[in-house]
């Protein structure tokens, strides 16, 4: 059995944390994933409007007495109150991501609840260490979603190599056991999939959505900022959006200026395409890993298929390249 210092730094069988999707990762995708060993995340949701998050923090409770956790997109404004929630319902840890995680780990710290720093670049890496997050989460550039600019591989070794007793897990482009194991050589204490969960019954995003991620190819996604721009999102100029493309970025993608003389109309196409699941219009966030995906399944049987793979993988793989 894998176990790491991740597993024992949070009391988990298994080295694997369900990311944080804002809106989509609720409680049944994050109790779900603790109930199996892992470390579920609820993706806090964009709306200021703690009621919503307490909420689902009750209803994780309500399924199991396993460690879980909340994720905030911290770039976004007026979280204070949702992030007040968290700490005051002891989850037992909170993530930061796409912004300085310095203050955000002093509060964590002060609640005595641990910290996630999800980051992008070496720079918000350094301050995570100089902070002292618990768990520095490196996301490289195959991500689904907003990440970084980086490829995991580097990004990953670089993160590690600084984080000195902390550990890193590795997020983007993982999706199976070789992934998980992967990960695991390089350093990492463990793995943050979102687009694996995203194929996954408990995700509670539309099935549409599940169905793109299914039939994409591992070059079928791009690195984007056109959907931030179109709809004003609160991500830093440090951070791309990963979606699978579609008509709209073939449209876009590159002629971002033109496209802001039509903000507003184009706005309205997104969100109206959002709502009809028009998948030539509306973002699709998925990662490169959508291309090891083929089909949804329960979230336990992605964990354990994840494991007993990537077991499966360290001694076949070690025993042939070594000789053993
Ligand atoms: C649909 C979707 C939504 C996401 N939403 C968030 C989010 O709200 N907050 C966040 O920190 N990361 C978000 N991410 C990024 C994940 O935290 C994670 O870094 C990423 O999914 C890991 O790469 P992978 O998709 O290859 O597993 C999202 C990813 C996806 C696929």
């Amino acid at each position: 059995m894998i176990t790491t210092r991740l597993c024992t730094l949070l009391g988990i069988d298994f080295p694997i944390i369900s990311a944080p999707m804002t809106g989509t990762a609720t409680a049944e995708l994050a109790a779900a994933v603790s109930r199996t060993g892992g470390f579920g995340m609820i993706g806090a949701s964009l709306n200021p409007d703690p009621t919503w998050l307490k909420d689902q923090i009750q209803a994780v409770k309500e399924k199991t007495d396993l460690p879980f956790g909340v994720g905030f997109i911290n770039s976004a404004s007026g979280l204070e109150k949702s992030v007040e929630a968290a700490l005051d319902a002891k989850v037992a840890a909170v993530g930061c991501s796409f912004a300085d995680p310095t203050e955000f780990i002093a509060q964590a710290k002060n609640a005595g609840v641990r910290s996630f720093a999800q980051v992008q670049t070496l720079s918000d890496a350094k301050k995570a260490v100089a902070a002292g997050a618990d768990v520095i989460v490196a996301q490289g550039s195959e991500a689904g979603g907003h990440t970084s600019y980086m490829g995991t591989l580097s990004f990953v070794r670089a993160v590690v190599k600084i984080a000195g007793d902390i550990p890193v897990v590795a997020s983007g482009g993982i999706a199976d056991g070789p992934g998980l194991a992967a990960a695991l050589i390089l350093g990492a204490e463990g793995v943050w999939l979102g687009t694996r969960f995203v194929a996954s019954l408990e995700w509670a995003g539309p099935e549409w959505v599940k169905g793109q991620v299914v039939i994409a190819d591992a070059d079928a996604t791009i690195l984007t900022k056109v959907y931030d721009l179109v709809t004003d999102a609160p991500f830093p100029p440090s951070v791309g959006d990963r979606v699978i493309a579609n008509t709209f970025t073939d449209t876009w993608h590159g002629r971002e200026a033109e496209m802001m003389t039509r903000q507003s109309e184009l706005n309205e196409d997104v969100a109206t395409a959002t709502a009809a699941g028009d998948a030539t219009t509306a973002p699709i966030r998925a990662g490169a890993a959508s291309g090891l995906i083929r089909s949804v399944e329960p979230a336990s049987y992605i964990i354990r298929e994840l494991m007993s793979q990537a077991e499966a993988v360290l001694k076949n793989r070690t025993k042939t390249l070594l000789g053993g």
